[in-house]
């Protein structure tokens, strides 16, 4: 039978038993066995993020990404029936919904509804002793991601842009650290009145964020105009957004190559020349460009890392196979050209392992293997419009980069110094120079030190910019003549 040790356990955890072992007149030891009891009767419910006080989001609290909290704020309108779809709404979108109900709110909607729905008990007192006890007002102010108030009464808004705080509601709301979201409800003569507009102009001053109102049919009979509360799946759409903001895609519909790691070129079938190239630049810059949203294809010689998730890899040992897999990969609209291609293959590969023999070594004849970057960038239909080779040199770096530009024909070379004694092959750290063409000018833009996935991250941005300014200036209209 395992031990538990109540001081191991996370101080959320200890805060809570401590609270509830107090208010049962128990001991700790005996409130954690009073609750196992109850779960395995199945009379408790196992502890939700809500349950466990913390001064943290719940969103940091939790493992699982998607999981997040919000303080559902209902006040006393006629549209606080849609709340009810509102908390159905936000709990399928993996959000926890812990509601507080104004006094107003209870003429339109009952606690008893709403903690049905939500799964959690309802607040709605401020002097109420039971959350009170341990400062209730406070942990629903922030022990949540979000506030949500639906429907925003002007009454409410009133209170919240004049800084009131005499009841639950607008205590919370004057107490908490978190975004606010507002979805406004009345009647368009109150939503019009000089007094509401300045209130809202004060909150949005304030950083609160609103939904609606919509225009349309009011409850009162034979009114219509702006002012009935958005529909719940408006609400919880916005309220996720603040919570789950979409992450940019700069990349999105570009179609991006990628070359990574050496290239291996056999002498027979057993041996063959290689280099020291690790593949980590290519494949961060593989994950960085598909996190940007571009389709990638990868084409990589023979490395010991994993497939980037979400990317096309083409394995491939020579030279002249990643040729063949990144010309069978075109159309793209950027190539990076990563790899460590060997410039060199032996002629004539042994079909059968060479063998020693008395006539000592044997000659190794090397001829010159395919350029990819080269052949790629000069190509006359299906030059990708972004072409970015990569320079690893020993000794005049910036120089032999530029000159390697003009040979190239590429657009853009990152350029890296791989002396040993930098490390770069085959580490996690590297130092570039990233050295493009402007108006026949060349431009060199020297980067510090960085782990390779912050150069991958830097490249992208820089790749996502041109694709954008190109994009735009393609759009631009024709000057006036
Ligand atoms: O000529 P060098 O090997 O220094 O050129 C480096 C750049 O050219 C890199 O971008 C590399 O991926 C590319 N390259 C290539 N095919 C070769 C040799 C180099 O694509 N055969």
């Amino acid at each position: 039978m395992a031990s538990l040790t109540i001081r191991k356990l996370d101080e959320g955890v200890k805060t809570y038993l401590r609270l509830r072992s107090a208010k049962n007149r128990r001991s700790v030891e005996e409130e954690v066995r009073v609750i196992l009891g109850e779960l395995i009767e199945g009379r408790e419910e196992p502890l939700t993020p809500f349950a466990v006080p913390s001064s943290a989001p719940i969103a940091q609290r939790s493992g699982a990404l998607p999981e997040a909290g919000v303080t559902l704020i209902i006040g006393g309108g006629i549209a606080a029936y849609k709340s009810l779809d509102l908390i159905r709404r936000l709990k399928e979108r993996r959000i926890e919904v812990r509601c507080v109900l104004t006094k107003a709110a209870q003429q339109f909607v009952t606690p008893l509804a709403v903690s049905a729905l939500s799964h959690e008990r309802v607040y709605s007192d401020l002097f109420d002793p039971q959350s009170e006890f341990d400062a209730g007002h406070i942990r629903l102010a922030r022990e949540c991601d979000l506030i949500v108030v639906a429907p925003a009464t002007a009454d409410l808004m009133a209170k919240m842009a004049n800084g009131h705080a005499d009841d639950l509601a607008s205590a919370i709301l004057l107490a908490t650290n978190r975004k606010v979201l507002l979805a406004p409800a009345m009647n368009p003569l109150m939503w019009n009145n000089a007094a509401t507009r300045r209130n809202v102009a004060q909150l949005q001053r304030d950083g609160m964020v609103l939904i609606g109102p919509n225009s349309g049919e009011m409850a009162e009979a034979g009114e219509a105009g702006v002012g009935r509360m958005s529909e719940a799946i408006e609400i919880a759409t916005a309220a996720e957004r603040l919570l789950r903001p979409p992450v940019p895609r700069p990349l999105a519909g570009k179609r991006v190559l990628i070359t990574a790691g050496p290239t291996h070129e056999p002498i027979d079938p057993v041996r063959y020349i290689a280099n020291r190239s690790s593949g980590k630049q290519g494949f961060a810059i593989a994950a960085a460009a598909q996190a940007a949203g571009a389709e990638v294809i990868l084409v990589s010689g023979p490395v010991d890392l994993s497939d980037p998730p979400g990317v096309t890899v083409k394995h491939v040992e020579s030279a002249r196979q990643m040729l063949e897999q990144v010309q069978a990969a075109l159309p793209a609209d950027i190539a990076i050209f990563a790899a460590a291609v060997a410039d060199w293959r032996v002629a004539n590969e042994g079909v059968q392992k060479l063998k020693k023999t008395s006539a000592g070594m044997p000659p190794l004849q090397l001829v010159e293997n395919p350029d990819i970057l080269a052949t790629i960038s000069k190509l006359t239909d299906q030059r990708p419009p972004l072409v970015i080779g990569f320079a690893a040199e020993t000794e005049h770096l910036i120089d032999n980069a530029k000159s390697k530009l003009a040979r190239k024909g590429c657009d853009w070379i990152v350029a890296n110094d791989v002396s040993p004694a930098t490390g770069v092959m085959g580490g996690d750290r590297n130092t570039v120079h990233l050295i493009s063409r402007k108006d026949n000018e060349i431009e060199v833009d020297s980067w510090p030190a960085m782990t390779k996935e912050q150069v991958a991250i830097e490249l992208v941005a820089h790749v996502a910019r041109s694709v954008t300014d190109k994009s735009l200036n393609d759009k631009a209209p024709e000057p006036a003549s």
